[in-house]
């Protein structure tokens, strides 16, 4: 476990973080920009498109990430070294979000574990997670865009349907966007962070909050501050949405 006094230290807001009560912290208190756009080709893979959105919808867990290893939808099946499904806890009540792998993620197969991953675990332990549990972490992409440029619509479109897959499958309490293209993504509109974060959207019918990409975090320091109010926002909306589906439970007539 990293010592909070570390956590604080690689967050760069020390000077925001009291500890109240029995040690929470107080509830007060990408990539490549406009890289050019790769022409890629609309649907390599064999099949009517429909037949593949429905064998998607289809797939169990392991299914799944079987099929994105397999999958030849875009073309960054030809550069990529490994597919980044996802990682952690498929019941998670957390998913948060990301862009699509960088290098580090494209080596490994798994999200987030360069730099900006790092910083995206020290966020999450800062507010008492960790990947794997009750934490699930993906990407709007599953292959890494070379150059880490800025995914193509056309990429966004041909993998969506994974991403839409595995958040059926946990189906979380609360979405966290990290960063425009999630975000973006995700609402359907382009607006910036700045004007998406600190309200509760839905995607799907789940909620969803929208903060800062941690590579952007690494970027520009001084909007750490501000990551850390919108973790602690998804932290309360995600709390009162736990409260209100347990009081509505504890509301239902019992049933048989
Ligand atoms: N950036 C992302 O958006 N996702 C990753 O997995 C790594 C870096």
């Amino acid at each position: 476990m990293i010592a909070r006094a570390e956590l604080l230290r690689e967050m760069g807001i020390a000077p925001l973080w009291r500890l109240r009560g029995r040690g929470a912290p107080a509830e007060r208190d990408s990539a490549t920009p406009e890289a050019a756009s790769e022409r890629v080709p609309a649907h390599a893979e064999a099949g009517p498109a429909d037949v593949r959105l429905a064998r998607i919808a289809s797939l169990a867990f392991d299914a799944l990430a079987a099929d994105i290893d397999a999958c030849t939808a875009c073309a960054l099946c030809r550069t990529r070294h490994r597919t980044v499904p996802g990682v952690g806890d498929p019941h998670a009540r957390w998913l948060f979000v990301g862009e699509a792998p960088g290098a580090d993620e494209d080596a490994q197969g798994e999200p987030f574990v360069g730099r900006a991953g790092r910083l995206l675990d020290n966020m999450l332990a800062a507010l008492g997670l960790a990947r794997g549990r009750d934490v699930y972490i993906a990407n709007v992409l599953k292959c890494r865009p070379p150059g880490n440029r800025t995914p193509a619509p056309l990429e966004v479109a041909a993998c969506l349907p994974y991403l839409d897959r595995q958040i059926e499958l946990i189906a979380p309490t609360l979405i966290v966007a990290l960063g425009k293209v999630a975000a973006a993504t995700l609402i359907g509109t382009e607006q910036s962070v700045g004007a998406m974060r600190r309200r509760v959207h839905r995607y799907r019918g789940i909620a969803m909050v929208v903060t800062y990409h941690p590579a952007y975090l690494l970027r520009s320091p001084a909007e750490k501050a501000k990551a850390w109010e919108d973790l602690l926002f998804a932290r309360r909306t995600l709390r009162d949405l736990a409260a209100a589906s347990a009081g509505a439970s504890a509301a239902a007539p019992a049933t048989g």
